[in-house]
């Protein structure tokens, strides 16, 4: 048998109600047991073929699972392939991601999705789960083949980078994810009202002279998604929710019955449109790192996408993680492709709710696993006795700077370059096979 064994550490399992100093052991890549163990160092002595890690002083929890994530592949390896950006999501403590089907051909059809599933068999750290299209080539015009995709693995459907504009579309792919079983992710925007602008709309946006994005924009297309969902009794997840109204009427529909989840990205957590103007801190104006879809809003947007993690209108944090290359990025703002390259740099950056004690660690640790899990039905998320020992071990008070030509990932299109974070990976364990190790 083959047993690893991680002692002494602080192991947090939100979905089994778990916080304390524990030993986990797994044997075969499947955790054997969570608990404490007062015969630790003698079996330490005694057993061969037996790896045993001190993590004590360090947090033990599930790996982390990523509800959106874009690995580029087909067609865009320039940006990024599968091996690359499950790379960078072993050292982002990730060990499931979801990938959007915007790729080259879209992932339209069970083919598409087996392709994906296979190639990442081959070339894949961490385990992939590939999202359908909800229309054919994202064109908005006709219904992709979502049953067919969930029988060959589709976790879910999406036409993400932008929204689908039909109504009645809409309210068709709706009512196929109940009989598919699998949500509808929307892309909320009003690509009327968004009318190509590439900022927040507000105070930066005039400063610096760039077409914003209303609010609205966004509101409007979350309200009509919750209408028909409420209408189809259909399944969905409103993916990178970004201003306070959002959150409200998310948190009005999920108390009136309607089957919705939702997710907010790192980054709309924890910057703001400040920083597009240079964040006050000797930043120059106009990184087009920072501009992303959609735009990075306002400090009241923040806060109302923080209390909407509290109280559990939203239910995971997805990275987001959209590598473009630099010459994506090298350009006039509004010509650069939206999209921030999160995978590693996204513990690092929401602990600083935790430093600042604006989220605690155990409900940060549910945020990213046992939460989107279940909203995309996955089994993942927990450390059950059986389970497949996909783990993570974190150093919440590690210091490290941003350092993007360090990234795994082949986008390095991070407004987070510079930047001192605290809080690492140190382990991540797929199958109890480590995929990414940064010692002590
Ligand atoms: O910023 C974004 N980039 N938002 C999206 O919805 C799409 C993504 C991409 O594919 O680059």
């Amino acid at each position: 048998m083959n047993r690893l064994r991680l002692i002494g550490g602080r192991v947090i399992d939100p979905h089994q109600g778990i916080d304390e100093i524990a030993d986990v052991v797994i044997d075969d890549g499947l955790i054997a047991s969570v608990g404490t163990r007062a015969d630790r160092g003698r079996q330490r002595e005694s057993s061969n073929g037996e790896r045993t890690i001190d993590v004590r002083g360090l947090v033990v929890a599930p790996g982390f699972v990523d509800l959106h994530c874009h690995l580029r592949e087909p067609g865009f390896e320039d940006k990024e392939t599968i091996a690359s950006g499950t790379r960078a999501a072993a050292a982002g403590g990730f060990t499931t991601v979801c990938c959007m089907p915007n790729t080259n051909p879209t992932l339209d059809t069970a083919s598409d999705v087996g392709w994906v599933i296979s190639a990442a068999g081959r070339t894949g750290l961490v385990r992939v789960h590939p999202i359908g299209t909800i229309t054919k080539g994202q064109k908005g015009a006709e219904l992709s083949e979502m049953a067919d995709m969930a029988a060959a693995g589709a976790v879910a459907f999406s036409d993400d980078g932008r929204s689908v504009d039909s109504n009645l579309l809409m309210r068709h792919a709706l009512a196929y994810s109940r009989i598919a079983g699998r949500p509808i992710v929307d892309h909320c925007e009003d690509a009327v009202l968004a009318d190509c602008g590439v900022v927040h709309e507000g105070r930066v946006a005039s400063l610096l002279g760039l077409r914003g994005v209303p609010s609205e924009a966004e509101e409007i297309a979350v309200a009509r998604d919750l209408v028909l969902a409420r209408a189809t009794q259909g399944r969905l997840h409103l993916a990178h929710l970004s201003t306070a109204a959002s959150v409200d009427l998310v948190r009005e529909a999920k108390a009136r019955g309607v089957r919705v989840t939702a997710e907010v990205t790192p980054h709309h957590l924890l910057l703001t449109d400040d920083w597009v103007a240079g964040n006050g801190s000797g930043r120059p104006p106009y990184d087009t790192n920072c501009r992303v879809s959609p735009p990075l809003r306002g400090n009241e947007d923040r806060a109302a996408l923080l209390a909407g993690l509290l109280d559990g209108a939203i239910d995971a944090i997805a990275t987001d993680h959209a590598p473009h290359t630099v010459v994506d990025k090298d350009c006039e703002f509004d010509q650069a492709a939206p999209g921030i390259s999160g995978l590693e740099t996204a513990f690092g950056l929401l602990m600083r709710l935790v430093h600042g004690s604006q989220l605690d660690l155990p409900r940060l640790v549910r945020l990213l696993t046992i939460g989107p899990a279940r909203a995309f039905a996955l089994n993942a998320g927990s450390l059950e006795i059986g389970a497949p020992a996909d783990v993570v071990v974190l150093d919440p008070s590690a210091e490290w700077t941003v350092d993007v030509e360090r990234f795994y990932s082949k986008g390095k299109n991070s407004p987070l370059a510079g930047e001192r974070l605290r809080g690492m990976v140190r382990l991540t364990l797929v199958g109890g096979q480590v995929v990414h190790e940064t010692p002590r």
